[in-house]
């Protein structure tokens, strides 16, 4: 096992466009790290560069204690799984997954290629497969083609063959991501599973918070090629650190509005022209050196509820506002509402007990204890 940690690392292509921008990142070892940004922000090619595919245009990449900068990707120690996993068709799934072990030579003296001694043994090999394939539900289709099989079952073909060369890291970008739906679920949980059980140091890069939110011990959250946080899942919904990284985690996203403090008394007020909020006392005194001034509250949807509902949060003049409901989406669970209050478009998830249907006027009540508060030019959370 090892850890892996870049330094200041940086990636220009063509001596003009930066994909990878100074980023400092230390993965630990058994780690599942999560890489998550939209598409283009540089997860890919950050990845690339550990796994040595990519050249480093500045900076460290260590797995372990070894500086890897100049190590050849296969002396790295690392698997990768990509969105793209091309079996060999003609093969049967058994010699796909050993595919990578049966390569694997030692250099013992004399003339290639007859200087070189297969690594693993026949018997070490099949070992190795049946475990992988017993770890991934394939046990029974090693004798298949991959034409035979589910996109679920080659995806964890492609799996299995990086499992048994026993890597120190995984690489993994976007391996579910031709998965349906429900399949992606599924496989998403198999992958947590087999990370508990083989506790391998894991890079894993998607575009889809939801996967993040749910595989990673850490999330490394990045934009236009700049890490903008790293932490724990619930830190990263809990307490974002700019907009940015608040408007990216959680679905649907965190609502925004433009809002100016108005001192009132000894209470601090966020009024948003159609709507006024009180700041509970903690948050006020975090806010203190914007008095007066315009910021960016947010709000996420489910810290949003319908008043006619009994509920936790006792409602008041402070916490509640009058909106006019554009859609409702019943989901079972929950309706997905959308509503308006002055030009300010809100998402909220209510109770499946709400009545509210498109065209009403409605009140509903914050949890003012979830709200967040963003400045307005730096985009730096305030609370
Ligand atoms: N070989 C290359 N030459 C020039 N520019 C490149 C090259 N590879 C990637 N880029 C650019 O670098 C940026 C980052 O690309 P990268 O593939 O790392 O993004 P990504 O975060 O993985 O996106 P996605 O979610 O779409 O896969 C993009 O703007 C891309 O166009
Ligand atoms: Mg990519």
């Amino acid at each position: 096992m090892a850890s892996v940690v870049l330094k200041d690392l940086t990636k220009v292509f063509d001596n003009k466009f930066t994909a990878v921008n100074h980023i400092d990142l230390e993965i630990q070892d058994q780690e599942f790290m999560v890489l998550v940004g939209p598409s283009g922000c540089g997860k890919t090619t950050a990845l690339r560069m550990i796994a040595g595919l990519e050249e480093v245009s500045s900076g460290e990449i260590r797995i372990g204690d070894r500086l890897v900068n100049d190590v050849s990707p296969k002396d790295r120690d690392i698997a990768m799984v990509f969105q793209n996993y091309a079996l060999y068709p003609h093969m049967s799934v058994y010699d796909n997954i050993g595919f990578g072990l049966r390569l694997k030579r030692i250099a013992s003296g004399g003339i290639w290629p007859f200087n070189t001694k297969r690594l693993y043994s026949e018997a070490e090999i099949d070992k190795r497969v049946q475990d992988a394939a017993a770890m991934l539900g394939l046990n029974s289709k090693l004798q298949n083609k991959p034409k035979e099989l589910s996109g679920g079952q080659r995806q964890r073909v492609a799996l299995a063959r990086a499992i048994v060369r026993e890597p120190k890291v995984f690489l993994m970008d976007e391996p579910l991501s031709n998965l349906d739906a429900k399949l992606r679920v599924q496989t998403r949980a198999d992958l947590i599973k087999l990370h508990h059980r083989l506790g391998i140091t894991t890079v894993y890069v998607t575009h889809d918070q939801v996967e993040a939110m749910t595989m990673g011990d850490r999330i490394t959250v990045m934009s236009a090629g700049v890490i903008q946080q790293v932490g724990k899942p619930l830190d990263l919904y809990k307490n974002p650190v700019n907009l940015f990284v608040a408007g990216f985690i959680g679905s649907p996203s965190m609502n925004f509005a433009p809002v100016t403090l108005v001192p009132e008394g000894d209470k601090l007020i966020a009024d948003g022209g159609s709507f006024r909020l009180t700041l509970p006392d903690d948050k006020a005194a975090l806010a203190s050196d914007y008095v007066g001034k315009s910021v960016i509250f947010g709000i996420r949807p489910e810290h949003i509820h319908d008043r006619a509902l009994s509920l936790q949060i006792q409602s008041n003049a402070d916490n509640t506002m009058t909106v006019d409901v554009d859609v409702t989406e019943p989901l079972g669970s929950e309706v997905e509402t959308h509503f308006t209050t002055g030009e300010i478009l809100l998402i909220a998830r209510l109770d499946s007990a709400t009545t509210a249907k498109i065209g009403d006027r409605m009140d509903v009540v914050l949890d003012m204890n979830e709200s967040h508060l963003f400045d307005k030019d730096s985009e730096m959370a305030i609370y």
